[in-house]
């Protein structure tokens, strides 16, 4: 019967991302009906295999040559954690180490896991400071294994206090879910060593506080506090919903910055596909994830705009086909980006000694978006109060622009946004008047395509997401930094129906990160050419993937004045096809075991920068 094909066809485009959908309830809004009662996977898993070793490309952190002091800082196995209070564990400073300062500071997340499980979000946090946003690996009956690497050197200074740490992994454990989380969170502490990691490469405490490897003397939660049932972030559930925080810095500051961690769920994991909702009306669909695909997550100061994140799409692991997770992870999703927000000019408003707050709302949202941020503030330890005035202001609206055109179910949207948010203030410390420009350009294209009678979807996205600092004193250049990000998405799944309670998918992927960093003067700091390629084949009944293939092909280059890393990459039901990997700048290096971190040269960025800051500012 045609209607009723036409239902079914409809149910099926539900199915293209429902599949997810149901795996993502899990995740974040476990309710029992969305549960399996049965339950036809062994649990007695065979123990002789070894565990199959996941992981996310991405570079080596440059480490000193010296051995670490490490400590381990928890140890938990994540069963059934869901809706229950964060797992905390008391932080106390390294006292065992031989030092006390320290170069690079690797936040280390490993975690076994067997039997049959989602993909669950979670977050680590250290005084309510966010330091790891991440998702977990999806376990296979024999075990596996991943690691997460992550520089937090950047929070040094919560580090070197007793601090409560709180981790946040709502996991569900029945019959069918199984999986429980083994993990141990290390942190490993490097000494200083000469000429490493910002040590004595600046004199002056104004410029290293503009520089990348800069660590904020105070970082402030921008997050929920504890006692609670769930993560410290906050949940933004719909368009409307703002979420505040109040918050009071020290009257000393002279530099500040919103980090700010995003990670979106459930209805909007994939908001990147989401239907019109003239679509989704003019064809009775249901239950269909809908506000069209543009998202932008806005950062309010005492109710004014100060600055938009268009967020990355990141993948989870369980994500479009879990298949091509295994063992390469999306990328990002094993350490989500957090996006930094220059605020340096909005000083002038807050150095008041009075409480202000912070909003978060994510434009034509869908529930959940999960959002928190950092403060981090630089303090100038020669006088008790700076001065700042914000000298301008200007929230471009978003020019956004939406083409629909559709018959029945196959149609193709056209949504184009952009926006732009710009401040400049001074601030007068101990270091003289600095003025500080911050600005955010922001594109964003969407093509979508429905075919099929609406069972198959083809998705080309784009977002362009480029910040710029500039900070001047009088006539004269402090510092100056330009990132150019592009994060591009091509998505084509393409459902049938086997007519016995079964589908059958299919989906091609292209995913990529790239980000570009140039000081003001458009000389090079680093560039990030990250892409991911995925074919993706399933048999879905129920919430089981009962049968597939995932193939992955990876190429990730990274190249800054120190280090030159790439790695090409691909895997194919589980296996690794061939991987090479380059590690040296300039030299061929074809095993990933014989990672050896080299150190290079004086940077030459470095030494412009100093000699900027010496020949313009002499008198700081
Ligand atoms: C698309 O679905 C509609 C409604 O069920 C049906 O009438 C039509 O025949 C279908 N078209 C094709 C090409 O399958
Ligand atoms: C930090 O915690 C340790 C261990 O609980 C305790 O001995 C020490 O006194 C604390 N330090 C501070 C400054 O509170
Ligand atoms: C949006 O979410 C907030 C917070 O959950 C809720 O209070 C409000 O009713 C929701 N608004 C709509 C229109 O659903
Ligand atoms: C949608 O529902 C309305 C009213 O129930 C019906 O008139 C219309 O034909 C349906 N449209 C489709 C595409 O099924
Ligand atoms: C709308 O789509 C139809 C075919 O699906 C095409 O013929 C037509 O030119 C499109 N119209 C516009 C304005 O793009
Ligand atoms: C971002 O910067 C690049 C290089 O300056 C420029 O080509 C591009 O148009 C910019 N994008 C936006 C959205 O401003
Ligand atoms: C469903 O039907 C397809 C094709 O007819 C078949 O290959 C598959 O094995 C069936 N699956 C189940 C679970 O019955
Ligand atoms: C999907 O990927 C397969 C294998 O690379 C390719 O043959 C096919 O043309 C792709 N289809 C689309 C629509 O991207
Ligand atoms: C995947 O690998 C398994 C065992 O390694 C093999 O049994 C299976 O046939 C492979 N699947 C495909 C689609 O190649
Ligand atoms: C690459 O690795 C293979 C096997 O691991 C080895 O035989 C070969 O010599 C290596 N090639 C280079 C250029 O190092």
């Amino acid at each position: 019967m045609a209607s009723s094909s036409f239902l079914l066809l409809i149910s099926l485009l539900l199915l293209l991302l429902p599949f997810h959908s149901d795996a993502d309830l899990h995740k974040t809004r476990l309710r029992q009906s969305d549960l399996f009662s049965e339950s036809h996977v062994s649990t007695t898993a065979d123990h002789s295999t070894p565990p199959t070793v996941f992981f996310e490309v991405t570079k080596p952190i440059v480490t000193p040559k010296a051995k670490p002091c490490s400590l381990l800082v928890l140890h938990h196995d994540f069963a059934y954690t869901y809706g229950k209070p964060p797992v905390l564990a008391d932080y106390t400073p390294p006292s065992h180490c031989s030092f006390t300062k320290f170069s690079k500071i690797v936040l280390e997340w490993k975690a076994t896991c067997r039997g049959r499980q989602f993909d669950r979000i979670f977050g680590v946090w250290l005084g309510g400071v966010e330091i790891l946003r991440s998702c977990t690996a999806e376990p296979r009956a024999t075990g596996i294994v991943w690691t997460v690497q992550k520089d937090i050197t950047r929070y040094n200074s919560l580090l070197s206090k007793n601090q409560t740490l709180a981790v946040y992994l709502g996991n569900l454990v029945d019959k069918t879910y199984t999986g429980i989380y083994n993990v141990k969170i290390h942190i490993h502490f490097y000494p200083e060593e000469e000429g490493f990691g910002g040590n004595g490469v600046y004199s002056e405490k104004l410029g290293s506080a503009y520089d990348s490897d800069s660590r904020a003397d105070l970082i402030l939660p921008i997050s929920r506090n504890l006692p609670l049932n769930d993560g410290l972030w906050f949940e933004v559930q719909n368009s409307t919903d703002v979420q505040l925080k109040e918050f009071e810095i020290p009257q000393n500051v002279y530099r500040a910055l919103l980090e700010v961690y995003v990670s979106f769920h459930e209805n909007d994991e994939f908001w990147y596909s989401n239907l019109p909702n003239d679509y989704i009306v003019a064809n009775n669909l249901t239950d269909t994830p809908g506000n069209g695909p543009f998202r932008e997550v806005l950062v309010d100061l005492d109710g004014d705009i100060v600055a938009a994140v268009w967020p990355f799409t990141v993948i989870y692991t369980g994500g479009v086909n879990p298949l091509l997770w295994r063992p390469i992870s999306g990328i990002g999703s094993f350490n989500l980006p957090s996006y930094d927000i220059e605020l340096t000019p909005f000083l002038g408003n807050l150095l008041d000694g009075k409480g202000h707050s912070f909003g978060f709302r994510v434009t034509h949202a869908l529930n959940v978006w999960f959002i928190n941020a950092n403060l981090h503030l630089w303090l100038d330890d020669n006088s008790v109060k700076t001065e700042a005035k914000l000298l301008n202001h200007i929230v471009s609206s978003p020019s956004m622009s939406q083409d629909l055109n559709f018959t029945g179910a196959d149609g193709t949207f056209l949504t184009k946004v952009t926006r732009s948010v710009s401040s400049a203030g001074w601030v007068k410390s101990s270091f003289g008047t600095i003025t500080t420009l911050s600005n955010q350009d922001l594109s964003y294209s969407n093509l979508m395509m429905m075919g099929n009678n609406g069972s198959s979807q083809t998705v080309n996205q784009e977002i362009h997401f480029n910040s710029s600092v500039y900070a001047k004193q009088e006539s004269s250049h402090v510092y100056s930094s330009k990132t150019l990000k592009t994060f591009p998405l091509y998505m084509y799944s393409n459902t049938i129906d086997q007519g016995n309670g079964s589908y059958r998918s299919i989906a091609n992927l292209t995913l990529g990160f790239n980000e570009k960093k140039t000081d003001g003067l458009g000389s090079f700091i680093s560039s990030l050419k990250n892409v991911q390629n995925g074919q993706g084949l399933m048999v879905v009944k129920g919430n089981l993937v009962t049968s597939g293939l995932g193939s992955t092909q990876q190429d990730y280059r990274y190249y800054d004045d120190v280090q030159c890393y790439s790695r090409s990459i691909s895997s194919s039901n589980y296996t690794i096809l061939h991987d090479n990997v380059k590690n040296m700048c300039g030299e061929k290096q074809n095993s990933s075991e014989s990672l050896r971190f080299r150190r290079w040269p004086i940077p030459a960025r470095r030494a412009s920068l100093d000699s900027n800051l010496f020949v313009n500012n002499g008198h700081v």
